[in-house]
């Protein structure tokens, strides 16, 4: 079977940038990571790093671990669908992966299937019942920045039991107790921790340890667990034993329910069962966008964007980026012009997400202007192509339709994205028949709240995603307006954005990232390096990323752009900063001749594709 897991400089990049995570378990008067990760100036090879895809004529796993890939080809080779497999994947993160991987958070599936039906799960966590608007605001009238990351009043409903069952349900071939056999013997046998595990577990402790059960689990009572040390978890195995036998249904009303809510009683938490009894993951319609360009023979080649609607803001961001860039000539990322012309692009669709994008259950966000041709097109002629604009003379726009003219009056109050977070994961599935599932899911960020329920999972702190206070920034700086607010029920708004390419009507690449804002760049890159730039699977990963939010006023660039580039981009007017890296993307893409899936697992993170 080929594997790949990519051996490369990950440890020396888990260091330069562990000091930078550290903080980000911390709290929000933290510097943003722009700031944190700033430092090395250079350039940096990545000689290590795999040049090729992983190829597989059958099935492709993408993911993070190469235990969690593994389990999921072992699926596909039982005779499981990439729905099957992306299950079992899910949760044999929960247990592999327990910095992002989870069933005590939430998250997005997108799923195309071989007959062309396609869909989108959202299992994104809600706010409770008691939750309130103001409920991490203290009697001074400030935000206690604390309050909404770490401990069990920062947990929101978790989603990702429920969405993966109905996943399952709808569209898997297999049982539940099948597909989660091999996440139930990786936490009752355990598995052998790997370096970048210890080093997470030690960088976390300082807040691992203030939660009795993350400090037996993690911290493995304070024996602190080595680079070969097996992790055995028999709490979270009994767990996800029961919902092997009794469904989704034993974590929203059975003993791990009752068990949940126990803990939130007893630690200061407001998930009731009831809360937990009323979660209901949603269907929701895949946004979808139509580009051509010119194959190798000069032929047209027609695309198809599948992607990720509200309370993504990813999709509609990547969506308007696109139309935006529709008919700008892109050479590649040593072109300073096609890096001016992305990054301006970026600015635009930023300074839109700050300002319209919601849940849209509850707020109406106007998705057909922000990814309506027409108005990308007004939008693209207010970039200047040889220097870099003001974000202070940039705003959002008025999107419209073709059909209409604008109807907004004037953009509403701002959100305004600083930072971002540590962790999160993505992972992509394709199986022999052709059935694609992109899924990202997430506890927010690294190790979530850090508190870990008595039934062996740890839980999100994903009420920070909410605005705790308009004008207040969360912990990934993030200043958010009253569409955002908390309230019960709402699901807070996300940048995660699974994501898939049909060419010429067949499935062509399945890509998405974790990085909080940069989840949208990163994945957006992914695209166009693979749509635009006819990259090669790995070369589509591979290649340098950079990054603009509009606000603050800085272009991110990761470490193995030339100095010249920084130079280059410096005199065009831009402020620049450097980065470790940005985002983490296991995609896999289809050989257009052969059909070959191609698994590009992100050697940022030491990710695995396996394949067979
Ligand atoms: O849903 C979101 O957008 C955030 N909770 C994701 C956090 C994240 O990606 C942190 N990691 N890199």
């Amino acid at each position: 079977m080929p594997v790949r897991k990519s051996s490369h400089l990950f440890l020396r990049a888990i260091l330069s940038s562990a000091a930078a995570l550290v903080v980000v378990t911390r709290f929000a008067m933290i510097p943003p990571l722009h700031a944190q990760m700033a430092g090395n100036q250079s350039s940096e090879k990545h000689d290590n790093w795999p040049r090729e895809a992983v190829r597989g004529s059958h099935g492709m796993v993408a993911t993070d671990e190469e235990l969690a890939s593994q389990a999921g080809v072992a699926i596909l080779k039982q005779g499981g669908n990439a729905i099957d497999s992306a299950v079992a994947v899910a949760f044999a993160l929960a247990v592999v992966e327990p910095a992002a991987g989870n069933i005590g958070g939430g998250g997005f599936m997108l799923v195309r299937l071989a007959n062309g039906e396609t869909t989108f799960l959202d299992y994104r966590e809600v706010a409770p019942a008691k939750a309130t608007r103001d409920m991490y605001v203290g009697a001074d009238g400030k935000v206690d920045p604390q309050a909404s990351l770490i401990g069990y009043r920062s947990v929101a409903v978790p989603g990702t039991v429920a969405g993966l069952e109905l996943a399952l349900k709808k569209y898997g071939t297999m049982k539940l107790a099948d597909v989660m056999a091999p996440a139930i013997r990786l936490a009752d046998q355990g598995f052998l921790v790997n370096q970048r595990l210890a080093i997470e577990l030690d960088r976390e402790k300082p807040e691992l340890q203030l939660f009795a059960v993350s400090r037996h689990i993690f911290l493995n009572d304070g024996k602190p667990l080595h680079a070969g040390d097996t992790l055995k978890q028999p709490e979270l195995a009994a767990t996800l034993q029961r919902i092997a036998q009794n469904g989704a249904a034993e974590f929203y009303r059975g003993q791990t329910a009752h068990m949940l809510a126990d803990d939130m009683a007893h630690s200061g938490g407001i998930i009731a069962l009831d809360d937990l009894a009323h979660y209901t993951p949603k269907i929701r319609e895949v946004l979808r966008a139509k580009y051509t360009t010119s194959g190798h023979a000069g032929d047209n080649v027609t695309w198809e964007v599948l992607t990720s609607p509200p309370p993504s803001s990813g999709g509609v961001a990547i969506i308007e980026a696109l139309n935006m860039l529709n008919n700008v000539p892109l050479k590649g990322w040593d072109d300073v012009e096609s890096v001016h012309m992305v990054a301006e692009t970026m600015r635009r669709v930023f300074a839109d997400r700050a300002a319209y994008l919601g849940d849209a259950d509850f707020v109406s966000v106007p998705v057909a202007g922000l990814t309506d041709p027409c108005y990308a097109k007004e939008l693209a002629t207010t970039i200047d192509p040889h220097r870099a604009s003001s974000s202070k003379a940039v705003h959002a726009g008025n999107p419209h339709t073709c059909a209409a003219s604008s109807t907004i009056a004037a953009p509403p109050q701002a959100i305004v994205s600083l930072g971002e977070g540590a962790h999160t994961t993505h992972f992509s599935v394709v199986d022999a028949a052709g059935n694609a599932v992109a899924s990202t899911y997430t506890l927010n960020n690294s190790y979530g709240s850090h508190a870990t329920s008595s039934a062996g999972f740890l839980l999100n702190d994903e009420m920070d995603d909410f605005t705790s206070q308009p004008g207040a920034p969360n912990l990934f700086g993030l200043i958010q307006s009253e569409a955002n607010a908390i309230a019960p029920g709402h699901r807070p708004l996300s940048s995660m954005v699974p994501t898939i390419l049909l060419r010429d009507g067949k499935l062509s690449f399945v890509t998405g990232s974790p990085g909080g804002p940069t989840i949208i760049s990163a994945t957006l890159l992914s695209v166009i390096n693979w749509m635009r730039l006819g990259m090669d699977a790995q070369a589509a990963i591979n290649a340098p990323r950079f990054h603009h939010q509009w606000s603050p006023d800085q272009l991110l660039l990761e470490q193995s752009f030339p100095e010249s580039m920084e130079r280059a981009l410096q005199s065009r007017g831009f402020t620049t900063l450097r980065k470790g890296r940005i985002g983490t993307v296991n995609a896999i893409g289809i050989d257009p001749k052969t059909g070959d899936r191609l698994g590009a697992a992100d050697p940022r993170r030491e990710g695995s594709a396996v394949g067979y």
